[in-house]
């Protein structure tokens, strides 16, 4: 029997590409990279199973294989559909794709909500870049959205079904990082939902990573929410000695403050390394992390916004001026000296919760914050 080549060759959007048997359009697809890769909103590659649920990453084969050459009569998921020796793909050069890509966006955004000006994924939200790049101006559905009963998923996780998709990707981590999944998809059709059966926590020590492979604001963190937009904090890649997980990540900072802390992502938006929850949810001081530096940040991404690599922390800015100046700078108006309406000492990152009026009364005492 002759044996099977090292690697084969497929040809997508007319650029050759020379890949492993076995490997997927989509994962060849991410080998060319830029704009040949179709999005995908549910296929994981950390993550077994994944794929196949959304359809955003549909491609045309426009010959199927050098010794079957006719064309697959239908658009495939990418994502699920294995490479064969001289297949020829289509992406964006494939009208047929681009149209089906904004019928599949229309189709995500049916029932989703007009949340991104409140929604804490807003600026890393996979669905707000699906749409720009590949979603309609309006919408044909006229009726009203689904609505769904709140549900306490416990101290750490916010969940917004509302804005879930049903890529089942927080199904998939649950079940393959933790020992005791206790949520998933119940119901079927227009009536799944995500969900504990019934009422449970989810408090296992690596569940905080469902927050991280959420492509929209369905699982949000609680100890960030409403605390900040991700565009004007500042990443930087950080660690620490962990006895539980890797102990790298990424710290979202503003000023000293540590307003969140991620695991860090590679160019397709996926987890590098998983982390702990103890790391995630309660390592919150610049003094529990080594800094290594600012993280690299995609120039298109709304993040990248008055991020400069290498900038000096304020501190530090402060305490270089007397030496570039020659002498102390002069302030035209301290507002703390005028004013009460900010109060610097408090710290946004330590309120429990969204911050209200009242944690900036004039006579709270700051550790009643
Ligand atoms: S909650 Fe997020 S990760 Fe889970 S199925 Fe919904 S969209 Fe996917
Ligand atoms: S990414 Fe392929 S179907 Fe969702």
């Amino acid at each position: 029997m002759a044996e099977a080549p090292a690697t084969i060759k497929v040809i997508i959007d007319n650029i050759p590409v020379d890949v492993a048997p076995g490997t997927t359009i989509l994962q060849a697809a991410r080998m060319i990279g830029g704009d040949v890769t179709p999005p995908a909103m549910c296929y994981y590659s950390k993550l077994e199973g994944s794929g196949g649920k959304c359809r955003t990453c549909l491609v045309e084969v426009s010959k199927g294989s050098e010794k079957d050459p006719r064309p697959m009569p239908k658009l495939v998921a990418s994502c699920r559909t294995g490479v064969m020796d001289g297949m020829e793909v289509k992406s964006m050069t494939s009208d047929k794709v681009l149209d089906a890509r904004k019928g599949v966006t229309e189709f995500l955004l049916l029932n989703h909500p007009l949340d991104c000006p409140v929604c804490d994924q807003a600026g890393e939200c996979h669905l707000q870049d699906l749409s720009y790049e590949h979603g309609g101006a309006g919408t044909r559905y006229e009726f009203d959205r689904r609505t769904f009963d709140k549900e306490d998923i416990g101290p750490y996780i916010q969940l917004h079904m509302t804005r879930c998709i049903m890529c089942y990707r927080c199904v998939y981590t649950a079940q393959q990082l933790t020992d005791q999944r206790e949520h998933g998809v119940l119901d079927r059709g227009d009536h799944s939902t995500i969900s504990t059966c019934i009422g449970k926590a989810l408090d296992n020590e690596f569940i905080g990573n469902v927050i991280d492979v959420c492509p929209v604001g369905a699982l949000t963190d609680k100890t960030f929410r409403f605390k900040n937009r991700v565009w004007f904090t500042k990443p930087v890649d950080a660690h620490r000695d962990c006895p539980t997980c890797s102990g790298k990540v990424r710290l979202w900072m503003r000023g000293n403050e540590v307003f969140r802390v991620t695991a860090r992502k590679d160019q397709w938006g996926e987890v590098e390394e998983w982390i702990c929850n103890d790391c995630r949810f309660h390592k919150k001081e610049a003094s529990d992390w080594t800094i290594e530096g600012p993280s690299v940040v995609n120039r298109h991404s709304v993040i990248s916004q008055g991020h400069y690599r290498g900038v000096a922390s304020p501190s530090q800015v402060q305490n270089l001026m007397p030496e570039i100046m020659g002498r102390d700078p002069k302030f035209l108006l301290n507002i703390h000296e005028v004013s009460d309406v900010n109060r610097p000492q408090v710290d946004l990152s330590k309120i429990g919760g969204p911050a209200h009026g009242t944690n900036f009364l004039p006579n709270l005492h700051t550790d009643d914050v």
